[in-house]
């Protein structure tokens, strides 16, 4: 490693050893702990960042970015990562790639294996993503699927933790689907000692799989999750208040309905008045102002989506040290 910070480097080696070829596919794959310290790395790839410090920790790495989906924050966050790394990123889109023309998912994962030193994978089923990395000899980043986002919710952690000086004891209410970015976050928040908070319509719960990882992380901490119909009741004294579209990539066809069905789950001027006077809003982006949030309070002083779209860059640089490194 070129790197003439001899402590830095020192320090880097020691972690990378208990990640190195790890593969981060949900937010469960990491405990609390582990959580806290490659955030605590981020923050530090972030200062150097603004400082100007190289830190080609991964010269001479490439990493393999597969998109099924439409992207804009994943691709350039992973891209710059990578190139602000030392390293080089390959953006493949699946429909341009043999995958599209049948190509088994193995077979590409032990493909690409021969070749690049990390896949990073954003795509519909999860599953997908857990035969790749089963069949992957190099660590394996799920860059979005249909049920997680560990990537985002690595970046709102950050975020929140710069903005609210801890993480722990906080309380953290979701407002909309129960769906991927929301079960990245009811695994994470539970873990790093929050309370949590989810309301969604009716028939758009997350997954139970999900609420008892998150209850039980909570009971280890001795924290509160809370799954209800009523956002109100899940904003009421939250330090942090997140929501995310109403109809996700894929499920454009469902729009029409979805709009009538989460009309009463809107982020608005209203709601966050239940928060706490200081809360922030955070949101993945992209965002429809009028729908899931409004305008009032996307571009208000609460919010820090733009902060939040920034760690995206940060965290998983730390992620991609740690795991490729
Ligand atoms: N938040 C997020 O993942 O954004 P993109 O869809 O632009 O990558
Ligand atoms: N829930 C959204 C997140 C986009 C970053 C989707 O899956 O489209």
């Amino acid at each position: 490693m070129e790197l003439y910070d001899f402590a830095f480097a020192e320090k880097l080696e020691k972690m990378i050893a208990s990640y190195r070829g790890r593969d981060f596919l949900s937010m469960n794959d990491l405990t609390g702990e582990e959580i806290e310290e490659v955030l605590d790395l981020a923050s530090e790839l972030k200062i150097r960042q603004k400082k100007g410090i190289p830190t080609p920790i991964l010269k001479g790495k490439t990493l393999a970015m597969i998109f099924s989906k439409n992207s804009t924050r994943t691709r350039v966050s992973f891209e710059v990562g990578m190139v602000q790394l030392g390293g080089y990123p390959l953006f493949i889109t699946a429909g341009d790639s043999q995958l599209s023309r049948g190509e088994p998912i193995a077979d590409t994962a032990r493909v690409l294996s021969r070749m690049v030193d990390g896949i990073m994978i954003r795509t519909y089923s999860h599953s997908e993503v857990e035969e790749l990395a089963h069949y992957a000899d190099v660590p394996v980043i799920n860059g979005l699927t249909d049920y997680e986002h560990p990537c985002q919710i690595m970046a709102d952690l950050m975020t929140i933790k710069e903005h609210k000086g801890q993480l722990k004891g906080l309380k953290v209410a979701w407002v909309g689907d129960g769906n991927n970015v929301c079960h990245s976050l009811m695994i994470g928040a539970a873990k790093v000692g929050m309370e949590v908070a989810v309301a969604t319509p009716p028939g758009y719960e997350p997954d139970e799989k999900v609420s008892l990882i998150a209850q039980k992380e909570t009971s280890r901490w001795g924290t509160k999750l809370l799954l209800t119909h009523d956002p109100v009741a899940a904003v009421t004294g939250a330090d942090v208040v997140v929501t995310d579209v109403w109809a996700s990539m894929g499920q454009e066809a469902e729009s029409a309905e979805r709009v009538k069905v989460f009309q009463p789950y809107q982020v608005n001027g209203e709601l966050v008045s239940y928060a706490k006077e200081d809360f922030i809003f955070l949101h993945c982006l992209p965002a429809h102002r009028g729908e899931e949030v409004t305008s009032e309070v996307i571009d208000g002083e609460h919010s820090v989506v733009f902060d939040e779209a920034e760690n995206r860059l940060h965290a998983q640089k730390a992620i991609l040290t740690l795991l490729l490194g």
